[in-house]
């Protein structure tokens, strides 16, 4: 209806039913996306130095990871069904200042149920969330940064802080920002073992350049957005050399394609980006 607001996408997820994804590898069978990922122990996964990082992303045909600026219009039902179900299995969920800004993210976990389902899994009820923000250029309005419930953590070079924020939040001052000491700061101070990186694509760009992604779980919508200039989902990454990815799943529905892979090792002589 013209001039009606969207409908929440985690409320549209949880009141539809659960859609059947067809998993062609690594055997076949069928299964929705909370039985999907509801064996991965991501903490588990964790060293002693960092955590256990996974990045989650939805992309075309074409390897656009936004059309017009936006997620949503590439991203469908199963899609966030995954995206909200891959919540529940991590300590904390980590964006790029700039996802946040457009994609106006709210409380993480906003469905009750899916609370509990992690505090059955011996997580707190609320992932961390994690932004990291060079300039700290946030609007303090943002509907994370105003929920009491959560927990935030900005990764900022920047000395001041946000003012009028009602979620509790902590800041992480590294300038320039240095993700490896920010990952073992979130590993010793935070407790946090294991992180789905929600992008957006220059966040993902800086991690992937120094080694920091462990898995990439990747949604390809049968679509070509054409268009020039649109980002891809690790745009700007300064590789030396193609990066290996081990296929470890890969699930079928509706023509949409849902991967999870095992990333290799990054060159080490690779330049840092700023
Ligand atoms: N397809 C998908 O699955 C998906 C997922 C997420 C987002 N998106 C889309 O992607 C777009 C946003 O992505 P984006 O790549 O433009 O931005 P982004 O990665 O979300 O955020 C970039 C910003 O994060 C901060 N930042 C990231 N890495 C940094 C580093 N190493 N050092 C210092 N600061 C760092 C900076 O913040 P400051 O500017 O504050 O300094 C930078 O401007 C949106 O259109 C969103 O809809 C798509």
């Amino acid at each position: 209806m013209p001039g009606s607001i969207p409908p929440d996408p985690a409320t549209a997820a949880r009141n539809e039913p659960p859609v059947a994804l067809r998993r062609l590898l690594p055997e076949r069978g069928e299964l929705t996306a909370d039985e999907l990922v509801g064996e991965l122990r991501p903490w588990e996964l964790a060293t002693p130095e960092r955590p256990h990082v996974a990045v989650n992303m939805v992309q075309t045909c074409d390897g656009r990871a936004t059309v017009q600026g936006r997620t949503a219009p590439i991203s469908s039902l199963a899609d966030r069904q995954l995206f909200h179900a891959l919540r529940t299995r991590v300590d904390a969920v980590m964006i790029g200042a700039e996802t946040l800004r457009v994609e106006r993210y709210g409380r993480i976990v906003p469905d009750a149920a899916r609370r509990e389902q992690r505090r059955r899994s011996g997580l707190r009820p609320d992932p961390l969330a994690i932004v990291v923000s060079g300039s700290l250029k946030l609007s303090a309005d943002l509907p994370l940064l105003q929920d009491p419930a959560s927990r935030v953590v900005i990764v900022t070079a920047s000395e001041h802080s946000l003012d009028g924020v009602r979620a509790d939040v902590e800041y992480l001052r590294s300038a320039p920002i240095d993700l490896s000491a920010v990952f073992a700061q979130l590993r010793s101070a935070h407790g946090v073992r294991a992180i789905l990186g929600e992008g957006g694509p220059h966040l993902n760009a800086s991690l992937l350049a120094r080694g920091l992604i462990d898995e990439l779980f990747v949604t390809t919508v049968g679509v070509l957005a054409g268009a020039t200039g649109a980002l891809s989902i690790m745009d700007g990454a300064p590789l030396q050399a193609p990066v290996a990815l081990s296929p470890r799943w890969l699930l079928e529905h509706e023509g949409e394609l849902f991967a999870r892979y095992a990333v290799g090792s990054v060159a080490a002589d690779a330049p840092s980006p700023a």
